[in-house]
């Protein structure tokens, strides 16, 4: 059997009872035996992006580096704010991506899953995250697009995603990402791409 693919999980949300961190808990149990998620549980941890300290960074960007680049594949799930993506999430993007020419992202696979109370699901987040994917150079699954809308109600009394419809959306990306990573993997070895 081939190897499992690894998949890095990172929420883009530090509050304690966020829907986006408890759907991401959630995709363990929704992850197929051919795959494993690693969440990444530190970005609360992440100081302010200053340039002056990219050559330097502290432990923790250098930890989080490594984790993207011993995975094979990377899930974010995020809520929107504002419209867009929420600062934590990009100030480690960010991170990450530095200094210029020792990005961690570049040609990674990636999926999204957004959650939000309101009807959209976080859409405009997705967008603009795809968005920072081109420069990035990561690639992104295109479908199906996992825009969690009314979250709360999804949502057991203790914090478990509960919905069935939810959990086959989620189960159809994962099951793409993890067929996309194997496909790039494979071009790779031929030196495609
Ligand atoms: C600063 C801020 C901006 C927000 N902007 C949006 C928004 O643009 N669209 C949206 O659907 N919800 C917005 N919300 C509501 C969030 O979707 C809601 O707080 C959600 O529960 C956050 O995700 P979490 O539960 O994973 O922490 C905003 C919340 C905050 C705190």
């Amino acid at each position: 059997m081939a190897n499992p693919v690894t998949i890095l999980g990172i929420a883009g949300s530090l509050r304690r009872d966020s829907y986006n961190r408890a759907i991401l808990r959630s995709v363990r149990d929704l992850t197929p035996t051919d795959a494993q998620l690693e969440i990444f549980e530190e970005l609360g941890q992440i100081p302010l992006f200053n340039q002056d300290e990219e050559a330097n960074p502290p432990e923790v960007i250098s930890t989080f580096k490594s984790k993207i680049r011993q995975a094979d594949a990377i899930l974010f799930v995020t809520p929107e704010y504002n419209y867009s993506i929420p600062g934590v999430l990009k100030n480690a993007i960010d991170w990450a991506s530095r200094p210029y020419g020792d990005s961690a992202w570049a040609g990674k696979p990636a999926a999204i899953i957004s959650a939000s109370p309101s009807l959209f699901g976080a859409a405009r987040a997705q967008y603009h995250l795809r968005q920072v994917f081109v420069f990035l150079d990561m690639y992104a699954i295109n479908r199906p697009e996992v825009m969690i809308g009314k979250a709360p109600e999804r949502f057991d009394n203790q914090g478990r995603l509960v919905d069935h419809t939810t959990q086959d959306l989620i189960r159809l990306l994962l099951q793409n990402l993890i067929d996309w990573t194997r496909q790039l993997n494979a071009s790779r070895s031929v030196g495609v791409r």
